[in-house]
């Protein structure tokens, strides 16, 4: 295999407010973990899978992977913080990976075909890739209580994972980032890399609220039984 995914569910969730990691809440039956990597499995491309999560879950995620094939699959432990859990993800890769996703658990609803997407224009550009959305509220710049600008939306994007890289560029950006970059896209870029945006999809979108759970709990409802 020539393409690993890392799948970040190290996080506790506070804004989810759950008793759990919020990768292992239920939604409509199933965690949110379960479903992500549903997804993943799905994809055209044969691709290894790591799965990064608390330790105190760590058997209940080798459990959830178990039936897939183990040469393909591993589960390791994350950090205090997301950029920690994936560079603890990036310390598993296998000889021969040529292009690393990094996904989040908290969006289960990505579609497959997306991940594929990612895949290819990470292959053929050479670039790091991110799917995007079109912003539509219109933003605003404050200060304080103050509206100052109206940012011009036009060139704005709402940007969401699957994030893909060439590996090697980004196990170096990697090991020379020292701030808390937001995304991975933000790291790759700052060790001088360009990164280039796909249409996203707005099933994607990330569970952090229990807001976002309910919204994911009844697309589910429409769709799958
Ligand atoms: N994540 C992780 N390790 C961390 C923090 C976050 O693997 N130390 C993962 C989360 O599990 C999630 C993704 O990164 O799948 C996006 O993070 P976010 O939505 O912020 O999740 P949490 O950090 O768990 O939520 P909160 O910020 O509300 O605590
Ligand atoms: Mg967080």
């Amino acid at each position: 295999v020539s393409v690993a995914v890392i799948v970040v569910a190290a996080g506790s969730g506070s804004r989810l407010g759950a008793s759990e990691p919020k990768a292992f809440v239920a939604l409509h039956g199933r965690s949110i973990l379960e479903r992500s990597l549903d997804a993943v499995f799905g994809m055209a491309e044969l691709a290894q899978v790591i799965v990064v999560v608390p330790e105190s879950h760590r058997s209940r995620a080798e459990a959830i992977v178990a039936p897939a094939d183990p040469r393909l699959v591993t589960v390791t432990v994350g950090g205090t913080t997301r950029q920690g859990s994936v560079a603890a993800g990036l310390a598993q890769l296998r000889p021969g990976i040529e292009v690393v996703l990094v996904h989040d658990a908290a969006r289960p609803l990505t579609a497959p075909a997306l991940f594929d997407t990612v895949v290819r224009l990470v292959r053929s550009s050479g670039d790091g890739v991110v799917p995007g959305l079109a912003v539509v509220d219109t933003l605003k710049q404050v200060d304080a209580d103050f509206v100052t600008a109206t940012v011009d939306r036009s060139r704005l994007s709402a940007v969401a994972t699957p994030q893909g890289f060439p590996a090697a560029a980004l196990l170096a950006a990697y090991a020379e980032a020292r701030d808390d970059h937001t995304d991975d896209a933000a790291l790759f870029a700052a060790a001088g890399h360009r990164v280039r945006v796909v249409e996203g999809d707005p099933r994607g979108f990330k569970i952090t609220t229990p807001w976002d759970l309910r919204r994911a709990e009844q697309l589910l409802g429409e769709t799958d039984a």
